[in-house]
């Protein structure tokens, strides 16, 4: 058994059972690298070894900051300037940071498996710097590099308004299609405004007390629509959210294996049938050449 794993299937009743249902795991896993269907669910922990903080770790964000004033409707209505202020810091935090062992062990698994989604609950784009394909991917908490208006539905991304006002240390984003008027705006305010209707833009991620986004859940619910997976992994996320223990649970009903990859015990742990107490992007790698090359 490889170190650091621990799994309920080791517990069966007598010996025989177990070894039934270790042959049966070893199917559904050796199925996962052609016709089989892999659900990935990530969170704030695989990023953390390329250097962005987690949300509810020792030195996360929320450990310090509130996320009332940083992370809602009601906190940018307040306060715009601050909020944007820090989406901007996390934007620049981003941009340093590479992707790590464990995004491109993922990026891998997609290639191999015969039908894998990542869902992502982070905002950053480390899953797609490693080359994992947009379609096989929901960011289900927004993308951090989109702005959208706070009033109607235009969306921009990051755009070159926004580099040089970083390099110049003056100001904020604009939106990419409304250069002219919009640098106009940030010089006067510092804050972005809508190049269609002027309103300000806001960051393009979900806060709290809002809704996910419905096209994004579609996506979710149309893959787990489709069938039972053979595999579904769980990495660097505290699965706070009943969305995503749901989804975890009814992607591994039908007897495929649900394993989490995390240094800490989650509400996912009770039910998973490995638990990997190592970091990501030591566990992941190890874990996809494993499936990859049994
Ligand atoms: P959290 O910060 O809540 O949890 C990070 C998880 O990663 C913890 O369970 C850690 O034990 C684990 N972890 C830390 N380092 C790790 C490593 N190197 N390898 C593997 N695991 C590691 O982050 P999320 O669960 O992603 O939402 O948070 C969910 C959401 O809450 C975020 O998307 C954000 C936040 O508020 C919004 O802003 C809407």
């Amino acid at each position: 058994m490889v170190a650091g794993i621990e799994g309920r299937s080791q517990l069966g009743p007598c010996a025989f059972a177990t070894a039934l249902h270790r042959d049966h795991e070893k199917d559904r896993l050796g199925k996962v690298t052609d016709a089989g269907r892999v659900l990935v669910i990530t969170g704030a922990g695989v990023s953390a070894e390329s250097g962005i903080p987690t949300f509810r770790g020792e030195d996360g964000y929320w450990r310090n900051l509130d996320p009332a004033k940083l992370a809602t409707p009601e906190a940018f209505a307040r306060d715009p300037k601050l909020v944007w202020e820090w989406y901007r810091e996390r934007r620049q935090c981003i941009r340093n940071a590479q992707p790590n062992a464990a995004h491109a062990a993922i990026a891998k698994l997609a290639q191999r498996a015969g039908d894998l989604l990542l869902v992502t609950q982070n905002v950053d784009d480390l899953h797609a710097r490693a080359g994992l394909p947009k379609e096989k991917m929901v960011q289900i908490h927004g993308d951090i590099f989109l702005s959208r208006c706070s009033r109607c539905d235009w969306r921009a991304e990051l755009c070159d308004a926004e580099e040089r006002g970083t390099r110049n240390n003056s100001g904020l984003a604009g939106a990419r299609p409304s250069t002219g008027p919009n640098e106009h705006e940030i010089q006067q305010t510092d804050l972005p405004y809508c190049a269609r209707c002027h309103a300000l833009m806001r960051p393009g991620v979900v806060w709290f007390g809002e809704q996910l986004p419905w096209d994004e859940v579609r996506r979710v619910e149309d893959y787990l629509g489709r069938g039972a997976c053979d595999l579904v992994i769980v990495a660097g996320t505290t699965a706070t959210f009943g969305y995503i223990i749901d989804w975890a649970l009814r992607a591994s009903t039908d007897g495929g294996q649900l394993i989490e990859v995390n240094p800490d015990e989650t509400p996912v742990s009770t039910f998973a049938t490995q638990r990997i107490h190592e970091p990501a992007a030591i566990a992941l790698p190890r874990l996809i050449d494993q499936i990859c090359n049994p």
